[in-house]
């Protein structure tokens, strides 16, 4: 803990906050009025904490910035069934990218109408479920566009389809994640727009509906969601002029977070300022009501969340190395993307620090390295280490690699918790392998 990250202290509790909801009472991590010192004594660990009321103020925050928008929930950044429940109840929509996405956001109970099922290799499988459930399709490639035809035909079916356009707009964040430059495999370049929509208004079984892109994520500056809105809108004066009817606009999402202290994220309304005179003043002008879709998933979850990770061993070496019981097949960001995420020893919150340490996983890679030479409190085996802001891309990317059980995952609300994905353990591991029954009556040598 340094006292940057203090926003509000006060030595007769001795309590205070750190990057918002978070909570330090008498020297122990709180989230959503829960003591992480106790959730991790009763769950065990490494532990996903997930702060419900969180959840909830971000989605509001969010949708409250975009009047008469929906908001369609990124699943990826975290697809626990309890999130999507809670998210559909908040009235989400979602962006879903997989079948097993879908298959997941309408068993949350989030309306097929508000579903959007993207994707840049879709299986026909896919689509035949897209058909079948009625959900919307946003369409990546004209031989996408003639397979989901077909399908849709076969059912007597019409699907609404949007493309996903490449505005070749440069999103200023890591490689990794830029998704809407010229070189990415998403979506179908500005050039073509007018033909793939001229194709779908010839084709039966789609019904051109909508426009979509999506440029990247974790993006600080709101330079790139003007230049990209523009882009788009110029789009859409094109694909309205062949005569189609655009029911929605998707800008996609793509808000950054601020993981380190440096960093300063627009917020929500900052966003809308970036976008909505320029969706506004262009729909406007071409005399249509579309309405506008946003896709947001980091900013929904990423700082609702904490894994909870507990030290197996301390070494003093070329560092001093904390080696946890977490590692990147739990937490993959800071080995994919070098991304930062803010380090508290929770049980002793508000000690000052007294060494810089490097928390490193129990994984067989030199990479899995979780956070490097923090300034902590001292660090000694059976210390319990929480890494903040974990809820965006932290479980949804977790593996089961070196033969490690997925963890379990956790939800507090005002001071009460739940289990809302269960610890695995060795079966899991087994679950769906089969050993050759040739094998099994083989002798051995
Ligand atoms: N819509 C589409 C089509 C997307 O591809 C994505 C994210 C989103 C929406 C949500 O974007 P967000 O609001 O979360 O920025 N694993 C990486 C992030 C990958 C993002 C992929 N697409 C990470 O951990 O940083």
């Amino acid at each position: 803990m340094t006292e940057d990250h203090i926003n509000k202290k006060t030595s007769l509790t001795r309590m205070f906050t750190i990057k918002g909801h978070l909570e330090v009472r008498d020297n122990h991590l709180f989230i959503g009025g829960a003591d992480t010192v106790e959730l991790a004594d009763t769950c065990g660990t490494p532990l996903y904490v997930t702060n419900e009321e969180r959840v909830r103020e971000n989605f509001r925050r969010f949708s409250g910035a975009f009047p008469g928008a929906d908001i369609y929930y990124a699943a990826k950044a975290n697809g626990s069934l309890a999130i999507l429940r809670m998210l559909a109840l908040e009235g989400a929509g979602a962006d879903v990218f997989s079948g097993g996405e879908l298959y997941m956001a309408l068993l949350a109970g989030i309306p097929p109408s508000k579903i959007l099922f993207n994707g840049n290799s879709k299986t026909d499988e896919e689509l035949r479920m897209a058909v079948n459930t009625g959900v919307k399709v946003s369409v990546d490639s004209l031989d996408e566009l003639h397979t989901l035809s077909g399908l849709a035909e076969e059912k007597e079916r019409v699907v609404d389809i949007a493309f996903r356009v490449n505005p070749d707009v440069s999103p200023k964040t890591h490689p990794k994640i830029s998704t809407g430059l010229r070189g990415s495999k998403f979506g179908i370049p500005a050039s073509e727009v007018v033909h793939a929509y001229r194709e779908a208004q010839e084709l039966p079984g789609v019904r051109p509906a909508g426009i979509h892109c999506h440029i990247g994520s974790q993006i600080l500056d709101l330079s790139p969601f003007t230049e990209m809105a523009r882009k788009m809108m110029e789009l859409v004066e094109l694909v309205a002029g062949l005569g189609v009817k655009l029911d929605f606009i998707d800008l996609g999402s793509g808000l950054g977070v601020p993981y380190t202290k440096k960093e300063n994220a627009p917020t929500p309304s900052d966003l809308a300022g970036a976008i909505l005179p320029v969706f506004r003043e262009r729909t406007e002008g071409l005399g249509i009501k579309p309405k506008l879709v946003l896709e947001p998933g980091r900013y929904i979850v990423a700082d609702t969340t904490i894994l909870l990770t507990r030290v197996n061993t301390v070494k003093r070496s070329s560092k001093n190395f904390v080696g946890v019981d977490a590692g990147f097949n739990l937490l993959i960001r800071p080995a994919m993307y070098e991304s930062y995420h803010f380090v508290v020893a929770a049980g002793k919150a508000g000690d000052k620090p007294a060494g810089k340490y490097t928390i490193v996983g129990p994984i067989c890679e030199t990479g899995d390295v979780l956070a490097e030479d923090r300034d902590l409190p001292e660090i000694v085996k059976g210390d319990l280490i929480a890494l903040l802001d974990a809820g965006a891309y932290g479980f949804s990317m977790s593996s089961q690699y070196n033969g490690r059980p997925r963890c379990a995952e956790v939800m507090v609300n005002n001071g009460s918790s739940e289990v809302i994905r269960k610890r695995e353990g060795y079966d899991d591991l087994l679950a769906n392998q089969r050993i050759p029954v040739r094998m099994l009556a083989a002798q051995e040598r």
